[in-house]
């Protein structure tokens, strides 16, 4: 099969349009990172998608709607909050987990009584959807493990040959997945931090819950089970106060082989004269950079030693949970 990267166009969404309803997978560009699409009501197409990432079958899909599309046919009510939530944040990255009515696959949710939605902000993610009008499944699209895509050649390196078309809308601004957000309580719950934050969820809902999973319990979740976002290189990890353990894991692998550093701006500068990747200097910056330069890095390094960066709290958290999960930190 002929991999097609095409920029958005009349010829663009039709051809989407054709793909869609013949039962086939197509990439495509959100704010957040490029989305493996599928109808959402179809069973093949659906599993069409767990075969291609090579994802576990107990990790469901997110639904992508437009944002005229009524998810009342989705999901069985919702409490006064997500109403408001949804006011203040959609279009945008922030997935929201409701009771499921069961209208679509169930190879989307795994076997779980809930649905997660996500109405994406981009342009491009709009005009897709709104031409399919059709829910989307879709997850990130990487093989799986693999760190997210975030341009159209990223979603190429993992699957040229394998599907049909990219929908190719830019890199993609937000740099990391959505913020998942348990609405089936009585206050919502964060899954998934992103780049709706805590803090912002609680000024809209009054409250906020962060889940944390216990030893030996089931996920909520199961996406947080897994180790994710990793790049194909070795890597090491140190706190910024283990600089010096970082230049000295730094000078032992140079002797054979190509280390870089992944450190924000600030360290960049006192690592002079050693190769770095350099993250940012504002939690939006790491963001959006983070999947770019691990990426980058796994091309060019034989070793990727990450820094902690100093920044934490907001938007922060997010980037962090990432980078903890791409180096094996926690996990
Ligand atoms: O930004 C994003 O969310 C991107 C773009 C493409 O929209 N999508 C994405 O999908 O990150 P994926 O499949 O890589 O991650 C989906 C996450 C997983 O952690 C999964 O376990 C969780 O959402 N999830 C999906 N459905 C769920 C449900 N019903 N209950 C709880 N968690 C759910
Ligand atoms: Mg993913």
């Amino acid at each position: 099969m002929q991999t097609k990267i095409l920029s958005p166009s009349r010829e663009w969404l039709e051809l989407a349009k054709k793909y869609i309803q013949a039962g086939e997978v197509v990439a495509f560009h959100t704010e957040t990172v490029y989305g493996l699409g599928a109808d959402a009501f179809s069973d093949e197409a659906v599993q069409k998608i767990y075969a291609l990432k090579g994802r576990p079958s107990d990790n469901p899909l997110i639904v992508h709607v437009h944002r005229e599309y009524d998810i009342a046919r989705l999901i069985d009510g919702e409490p006064p909050y997500a109403a408001s939530l949804r006011s203040a944040f959609l279009p945008g990255p922030l997935t929201m987990v409701y009771p499921s009515t069961g209208k679509v696959s169930k190879y989307v949710s795994c076997g779980l009584n809930t649905l997660a939605i996500r109405v994406p902000s981009s342009p491009a993610a709009q005009a897709f959807l709104r031409e399919v009008d059709l829910p989307i499944a879709a997850p990130s699209a990487n093989i799986s493990k693999h760190v997210s895509p975030v341009t159209a050649r990223h979603v190429y390196d993992d699957f040229n040959g394998k599907i049909p078309l990219i929908l190719d809308g830019g890199a993609c601004n937000g740099g990391i997945e959505s913020t998942v957000l348990d609405c089936t309580g009585e206050i919502p719950v964060i899954l998934r931090e992103g780049l709706v934050t805590r803090e912002m969820i609680a000024s809209v809902a009054g409250d906020c819950g962060i889940y944390k999973m216990k030893e030996g319990e089931k996920p909520k979740s199961p996406g947080m089970a897994y180790k994710h976002y990793s790049p194909r290189c070795k890597t090491a990890y140190f706190i910024a106060e283990a600089l010096e353990d970082a230049i000295a894991c730094y000078e032992a692998e140079v002797k054979s082989g190509a280390p870089c550093f992944l450190c924000e701006t600030a360290v960049c500068a006192r690592l002079n004269g050693y190769e770095t990747l350099d993250l940012g200097g504002t939690p939006e910056e790491m963001a959006r950079r983070l999947y770019m330069l691990l990426r980058k890095g796994e091309r060019q390094a034989t070793l990727l030693i990450g820094i902690e960066p100093s920044e934490h709290g907001g938007v922060m958290a997010g980037v962090l949970n990432r980078l903890h999960r791409a180096f094996g930190v926690n996990v």
